[in-house]
């Protein structure tokens, strides 16, 4: 490690930090990446690695602390991106006196049950919602309020172990798989909130907060995987008028607020309910899932990681550089195959061959199995495009969805007749990250 050149540390080496890796490194710092995964693809782009949990606090305590010792290495901050740990950042922040919401903002954050207590308190509008300790408490409140409702751990990310529970459906068996995806064990319920729904995120320092990232999210295959709800990526720009967006974003950061985040970054999921935008949560920490990354660069040439970046490090961010310098369409979708062992993905050639294709790729290789896709853990693939106006941007993630075969076998011969089966679109790609990289904590 080389004596003090300022080095940034960053959580997780998977594809979902590589965009906060390269832009440090484009800020003048250096990078050590943690992860526990050896293969990480961060660690070939991070200057330094080290090969540790991003959970384990006191582990890279002590590993940052011997660096510092020995090596004279100087931390200029914490951070991460795409990861749900603000906790741990926040931990790790103050071990070496660096910038980070206080710790108490970030356990909030990550108790979806601790976190809509603390906005009902501060009178932030949110959905109806309830702890259900058991299944009878579940049904209490089915008898109560009918359905639809939603039911959720309420301390997973990734929308693993989130349902919509609708007329029909068998309350007893959600409930215990919602449960079985908790680390704690409790899952909370709340009404359903019907309308768009919006992600967004926004920076505050100084008294000051801008939303330079607000995505319509996609819902396009809410029945297909029913009663798990998947998001299928998103949009920019937004639908929403002017004034609604005001409304959202003034929202997002009185919620920020009241979660006790005035400095750093907060995503929300926002639903523009006809009675006006609801918050069903505010994440701290920076999307994965290419809106931060992928969606907001392209659709406006802002790249607010780097003001995330400056804010960790103590810097004073420039937040007028957050202003849209141009407007394009852009949509992230990704891929959901059948199920079983991948044989093939066909028609990449063709379709990578388009200037307006930005990311293409794929989390398996032929040979691997395929889950079923019930979270964004399991994920396939995704890609982006970009065009002038959002009807010509449908138009081309249509023609990746009809050139792109994805070519999949069931793996246990009885569990059906049909020898192979296709989603739609899809093929192989030298850049098989592992899924790991998702499964890692990682919401959109
Ligand atoms: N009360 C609700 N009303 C309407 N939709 C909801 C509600 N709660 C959750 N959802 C939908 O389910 C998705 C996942 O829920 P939630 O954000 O609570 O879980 P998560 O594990 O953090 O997932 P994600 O990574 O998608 O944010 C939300 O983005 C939203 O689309
Ligand atoms: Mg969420």
């Amino acid at each position: 490690m080389t004596g003090n050149a300022r080095t940034l540390v960053v959580l997780g080496a998977s594809t979902d930090q590589l965009f906060l890796i390269e832009t440090a490194q484009a800020l003048g710092l250096r990078v050590l990446a943690v992860d526990r995964d050896a293969d990480a693809p961060g660690f070939a782009v991070a200057e330094e690695s080290a090969l540790i949990s991003t959970r384990d606090v006191a582990g890279i305590c002590a590993h940052l602390d011997r660096l510092e010792k020995d090596e004279g290495a100087v931390f200029a901050g914490v951070t991460t991106m795409g990861s749900d740990i603000p906790e741990i950042v926040a931990a790790i922040a103050g071990h070496l006196g660096t910038p980070s919401i206080p710790l108490e903002a970030a356990r909030l954050t990550v108790d979806k049950f601790a976190m809509k207590v603390r906005l009902r308190e501060c009178s932030i509008p949110i959905p109806w919602f309830r702890e259900v300790p058991g299944v009878e408490d579940l049904l209490e409140v089915i008898a109560d309020r009918g359905l639809p409702l939603v039911i959720k751990p309420i301390d997973r990310s990734g929308s693993r172990g989130v349902f919509f529970l609708r007329p029909g459906c068998d309350p007893t068996d959600l409930f215990q798989k919602a449960k079985a995806f908790s680390f704690s064990g409790r899952v909370q319920v709340e009404e359903y909130l019907p309308g768009p729904q919006i992600s967004t995120e926004t920076i505050l320092y100084g008294g000051r907060a801008v939303t330079p990232g607000f995505a319509d999210r996609n819902y396009d295959t809410f029945e297909r995987f029913l009663p798990q709800i998947m998001e299928n990526g998103g949009w920019v720009p937004s639908l929403l008028s002017a004034e609604e967006r005001k409304q959202v974003e003034e929202l997002v950061v009185s919620a920020s607020l009241a979660l006790g985040i005035s400095e750093g970054v907060t995503k929300g999921d926002v639903v523009m309910t006809p009675e006006g935008p609801r918050i069903i949560e505010i994440a701290a920490r920076l999307s994965g899932g290419d809106f931060c990354a992928g969606l907001v660069p392209l659709g406006s040439g802002v790249n607010y990681v780097r003001t995330a970046i400056q804010i960790a490090i103590g810097e004073t961010p420039d937040l007028d550089a957050l202003a849209p310098r141009f407007e394009r369409a852009v949509a992230n979708r990704y891929f959901f195959p059948e199920p079983g062992r991948l044989v093939r993905i066909e028609g990449v050639e063709a379709i990578r061959a388009r200037p307006w294709l930005h990311k293409l790729e794929f989390w398996y290789r032929p040979g691997e199995i395929v889950p079923e896709s019930l979270s964004h853990a399991h994920r396939f693939g995704v890609f982006v495009v970009s065009a002038p106006d959002r009807a010509t941007a449908q138009a081309r993630v249509d023609e990746v969805y009809d050139t792109i075969r994805i070519v999949t076998r069931p793996e246990k011969a009885a569990s059906r007749t049909r020898p192979e089966s296709s989603f739609p679109p899809d093929r192989p790609s030298a850049v098989a990250t592992r899924p790991g990289a998702i499964a890692s904590g990682t919401r959109g």
